[in-house]
């Protein structure tokens, strides 16, 4: 009889073999099928790793499943812990046979029940999150606009003048963090360090007269080459977000021509940024991936331009 066994894995335990095999199941199920796989190593390489725990299913010594969760908001000004579940998946052949179930309670048995626990589920996969006690916050839907049409439509926000951007490097860290902080819920330290120090990826902050951090873009290089995946963009209001949004593609657009699009995941029941990328650019976008918590989130949505991405926070 075929033999299944679970191991539980550090970032820094996982192979190279693992990361690979696991990039290509996201890659075949289409999940952000340029940007995630780049996403999988940023979590799983390191330092600084994530805190992260992985769940391996193998079958007779094959891989053929995955789980994790990470955890976010330790050592913060917020005394909220979040563990985050990505990635759950298992390769096509092998579903459907109670592998995938197996995974997950065992990954679930060592969860923080008092964390906010939560994920990006499929929409198939909803009604069965929520017997796990999560529940549904919002969708994120996926944009991807040209930075030629971004160039022209918001060159305007030149003339806002009370705001300035800058690089991450010229503006004291601690105050970029806090402001992550208080938009996000809670302390999100490693995460973003990670995330706005990868290679190819920038981190504008604005700024305004006083010196108060009034919001920030993250944008990183996705592995087609012809996308930057912006994660995530939070601001004070929409002009700002415009601002932000220019800055960053003006700044793709110099530094390669490669980059074409600039690619954003926006969370409905916020502010108005839906209705305003649609407006000004003429596209639409059906329902993504839904967001759920075990626990009410505090996160302030209405400044929420961007989320991370799905599977990411
Ligand atoms: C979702 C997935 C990982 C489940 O793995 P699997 O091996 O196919 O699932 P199992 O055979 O163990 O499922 C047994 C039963 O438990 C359910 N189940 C599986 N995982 C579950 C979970 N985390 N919570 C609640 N129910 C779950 C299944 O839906 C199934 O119920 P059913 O018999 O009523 O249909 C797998 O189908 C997959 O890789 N799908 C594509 C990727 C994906 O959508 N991942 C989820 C992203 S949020």
């Amino acid at each position: 009889m075929a033999k299944f066994v679970i191991q539980q894995k550090s970032p820094q335990e996982l192979t190279q073999e693992n990361v690979s095999t696991l990039t290509e199941w996201t890659t075949d199920e289409g999940w952000g099928p340029h940007q995630r796989p780049f996403d999988i190593s940023h979590m799983y390489s390191g330092p600084p790793y994530m805190d992260a725990k992985a769940f391996l299913g193998f079958l007779d010594y094959k891989m053929i499943g995955h789980a994790a969760f990470f955890t976010s908001g330790k050592g913060g000004i917020s005394t909220d812990v979040m563990e985050y579940i990505t990635m759950f998946i298992v390769e096509k052949p092998f579903r459907g046979k109670g592998y995938g179930l197996k995974i997950w309670n065992t990954m679930w048995e060592t969860m923080d029940k008092n964390a906010n626990i939560c994920l990006d589920a499929a929409p198939n996969m909803v009604t069965k999150y929520e017997s796990m006690g999560l529940k549904p916050e919002w969708d994120n839907r996926e944009y991807i606009i040209p930075l030629s049409a971004i160039a022209e439509k918001y060159k305007m926000t030149e003339n806002i003048r009370d705001v300035s951007t800058k690089l991450l490097s010229e503006v004291e860290f601690e105050k970029f963090a806090e402001y992550d902080a208080k938009i996000y819920g809670l302390c999100q330290l490693v995460f973003i360090k990670r995330w706005s120090t990868l290679p190819n990826s920038f981190t504008w902050v604005a700024v305004n007269g006083n010196g108060d951090v009034v919001g920030y873009i993250t944008i990183r290089e996705s592995i087609n080459k012809q996308d930057t995946t912006v994660g995530p963009l939070y601001a004070d209001n929409l002009e700002i977000a415009k601002k932000l949004i220019y800055t960053a593609s003006q700044t793709m657009s110099s530094q390669t021509s490669s980059v074409k699009n600039l690619r954003m995941f926006i969370p409905t029941g916020g502010s108005n940024a839906i209705q305003m990328i649609e407006s000004d650019f003429g596209i639409k976008c059906g329902p993504n991936f839904v967001r759920m918590y075990s626990k009410k989130h505090k996160v302030d949505l209405n400044k929420v331009i961007a989320i991370n991405s799905p599977g990411y926070g």
